[in-house]
């Protein structure tokens, strides 16, 4: 199932995404005492991160009962300017009283197949259920389609089997570990944001391809029983039909 959340501006688009994550943290924490997010990486989640951690938010998370994962990391050490883990801890994690020991970094100082395999090895020791279905996974979305670290091209998008891999990434002349298609579509709920006007060209060939248009990766990330949430501003969503209302709405779902 996919909903589409279309705001006015990317503040909006973040504060629609923090609502549905302190509904869902609400209702997990009560049903099973436990919540699990993956938190993704870019630039864009940081508004995300700092409204959790903010007066309006952070009082309703439960967060002692958190545990967070990250969906992807850039092979650098914790400390780096890139790395997504330093973005989350200064806008969020240090914010907040997540016990330590239900952080789980990816170690991205490691040598890319020795970091994707310990984390492979966490998920499957470390996470509070059998298996790493997580009750949210956060996600976003590159100007050339690819989500968490899965870009165009690249072997991981074909991966089967492994939850975490090291995939290299011409592009960027440089590794990345990443969480792959299968273990993303196992997850419960998958909340995309994407507010940037430059992503609206490849928002429109995710959400509405063409016949026989080959797929970004973000359109392969297709939870078998979960659901997809967009939070879009209305100039990321400007190529996607009908969304000439939203404007004047302000929120479309
Ligand atoms: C990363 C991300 C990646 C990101 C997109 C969008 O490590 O870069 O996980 O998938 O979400 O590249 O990045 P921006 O939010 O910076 O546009």
């Amino acid at each position: 199932m996919l909903e589409l959340h279309i705001l006015p501006t990317p503040e909006r688009a973040a504060w629609a995404a923090a609502d549905l994550i302190v509904t869902l943290s609400e209702e997990r924490t009560r049903a099973q005492d436990y919540f699990t997010i993956a938190l993704s990486g870019g630039s864009t989640p940081q508004r995300l991160y700092e409204l959790l951690s903010s007066e309006s938010f952070a009082r309703r998370l439960h967060c002692e009962r958190w545990h967070v994962f990250w969906s992807d990391e850039r092979c650098v050490p914790p400390n780096h300017p890139e790395s997504n883990y330093r973005l989350a801890k200064e806008s969020f994690l240090d914010k907040v009283s997540i016990p330590s020991h239900q952080v789980h970094r990816m170690r991205g100082e490691l040598t890319p197949k020795d970091a994707a395999e310990e984390y492979e090895v966490a998920l499957r020791q470390e996470f509070p259920s059998s298996s790493p279905i997580f009750d949210l996974m956060l996600l976003g979305m590159g100007d050339d389609g690819h989500t968490a670290s899965l870009f165009p091209g690249t072997d991981a998008l074909h991966e089967k089997r492994r939850w975490v891999v090291a995939n290299w990434v011409p592009l960027l002349r440089a590794y990345r570990i990443t969480f792959t298609l299968p273990l993303i579509n196992m997850a419960r709920v998958i909340a995309f944001l994407v507010t940037q006007k430059s992503k609206a060209e490849l928002l429109k060939q995710v959400l509405e391809p063409e016949e026989g248009q080959e797929l970004p990766p973000a359109a392969l990330v297709r939870p078998t029983e979960g659901v997809v949430h967009w939070f879009l501003t209305a100039e990321a969503a400007s190529k996607l039909h009908g969304t000439s209302e939203i404007e004047a709405n302000g929120e479309y779902s």
